[in-house]
This record gives C-alpha cells, sequence and structure tokens, in this order.
C-alpha cells in the first residue's frame, strides 16, 4: 500500500542568519525537524529552547525537536514551552525512557525515541507502545553532511515488522545522509519520516528538493 512519506528539513543545514527565509522556503514540508546539540552527549553544539520557540513563531508546521543532549529530563519541558509537536530523546541519555515518554505525552506532545548506530533496538521492542515514533540514526549523531549507513535499514525492517504484526501506529523516522540517492531504499525498508538536512538547504531550491524528495520516498 502506498503511503504518503512525511519530509522533514533539518534547519541544521540552514543558513543561521536568515533562518526565518529559509523555514518560508520549505512551507511544502511535513515538519520542521530541530536539532539540539549540547556539545556532550554529541561533540558539537546548536541552539536551545529560545530559537526553538522563535522558530515556532515563524511557521505553523509542527517541530520535531531531536534532542541530541544529556539529561533530557531536565530540558524537555522548555522545548514543549517552545512549541514542539513532537519530542525525540536519545535511549542512551536516559534511564528511564518510559517514564520520560509518559511525560512528554502527558503534556499533550508526542513522543518519541532515537538510538545511535551502534545501539540496539530489541531491547526497547517492548516499550513500543509508550511512544509515537521512533527516530533510526543512519549517521552517528552530531553534524550534518555525513555518508549514509545501509546497515541501519536492518533495525529499519526489524521495526516494521514489529510495529505491523503488533498493529501500532508508531512511526518510523530516519535521520543522516538522507537525499536523493537514498531515500528511496530508507522508504522501501519500511521508514513513513524523513529527516534531510543538506539534501534540501545545501542546494539553490529547497523547495523543489522537498518536492523531489517526497517524489522518491513515494513507494
Ligand atoms: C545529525 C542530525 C541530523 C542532521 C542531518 O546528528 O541529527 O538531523 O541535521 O543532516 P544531513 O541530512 O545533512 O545528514
Ligand atoms: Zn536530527
Amino acid at each position: 500500500m502506498t503511503k504518503t512519506p512525511i519530509i522533514a528539513p533539518s534547519i541544521l543545514a540552514a543558513n543561521f542568519a536568515h533562518l526565518g527565509d529559509d523555514i518560508k522556503k520549505v512551507n511544502n514540508a511535513d515538519w520542521i525537524h530541530v536539532d539540539i546539540m549540547d556539545g556532550h552527549f554529541v561533540p558539537n553544539l546548536s541552539f536551545g529552547a529560545g530559537i526553538t520557540a522563535d522558530v515556532h513563531k515563524v511557521t505553523d508546521q509542527p517541530l520535531d525537536v531531536h534532542l541530541m543532549i544529556d539529561n533530557p529530563e531536565k530540558w524537555v519541558d522548555d522545548y514543549i514551552a517552545a512549541g514542539a509537536s513532537c519530542v525525540i530523546f536519545h535511549v542512551e541519555a536516559t534511564d528511564d525512557h518510559v517514564a520520560l515518554a509518559d511525560h512528554i505525552r502527558s503534556k499533550g506532545v508526542r513522543a518519541g525515541f532515537s538510538l545511535r548506530p551502534g545501539t540496539p533496538i530489541e531491547p526497547y521492542l517492548k516499550d513500543l507502545d509508550h511512544f509515537d515514533l521512533v527516530l533510526v540514526m543512519s549517521v552517528e549523531p552530531g553534524f550534518g553532511g555525513q555518508s549514509f549507513m545501509p546497515d541501519q535499514l536492518d533495525k529499519v525492517r526489524y521495526l516494521r515488522a514489529e510495529i505491523d504484526s503488533h498493529n501500532l501506529s508508531t512511526l518510523i523516522e530516519i535521520d543522516g545522509g538522507i537525499g536523493e540517492k537514498t531515500i528511496t531504499d530508507a522508504a522501501i525498508a519500511g521508514c513513513d519520516a524523513f529527516v534531510a538536512g543538506s539534501a534540501v538547504f545545501g542546494t539553490d531550491d529547497p523547495h523543489a528538493a522537498v518536492e523531489s524528495l517526497r517524489r522518491l520516498a513515494t513507494v
């Protein structure tokens, strides 16, 4: 069955001096992916809840907030207040992923978890019903513009089978190295949502790039 893919441009690859203008260029995107990096969980810094709130003021598009930070428990409320539609944290950064997901959902916001490429999915399968989304990393988190890791599609296929066999509505999103050469394989493997940074904002026409990715992900 053909389903409509969700395309989520990552503003990490946008021009931060013209962020509002860049977001307008992708007004055809389904979600806006917001990468939060703390310089501890990943060796890079991006921006925080203040800029996320400013982004929310300039667009009605849902904000898909990807927290690559230590102690996410301490910060999730700030991102909910900033206008996140979905808050995604890393399972490697918390001792109680279920409690944190339940907390996020209790605020009326969708909850997601992400895993580094080397983190196995199996221990988390039993908790999928606490989550609206799983974000599979297809690069080591921390930087845009890296090469796609095709072996992560095994994780996607495994998750797809598990979600379908239990009739769950949890979405599978993939992040890292997604572009015209990789998005179709990710869609065939079973992804619902696709983050793309450099493949959107690194082109002359981000609006057209979103359309093209959506077409290539429709399988
Ligand atoms: C990486 C971030 C990604 C990044 C993707 O740690 O989570 O969202 O922006 O960038 P590209 O699409 O360029 O790989
Ligand atoms: Zn991300």
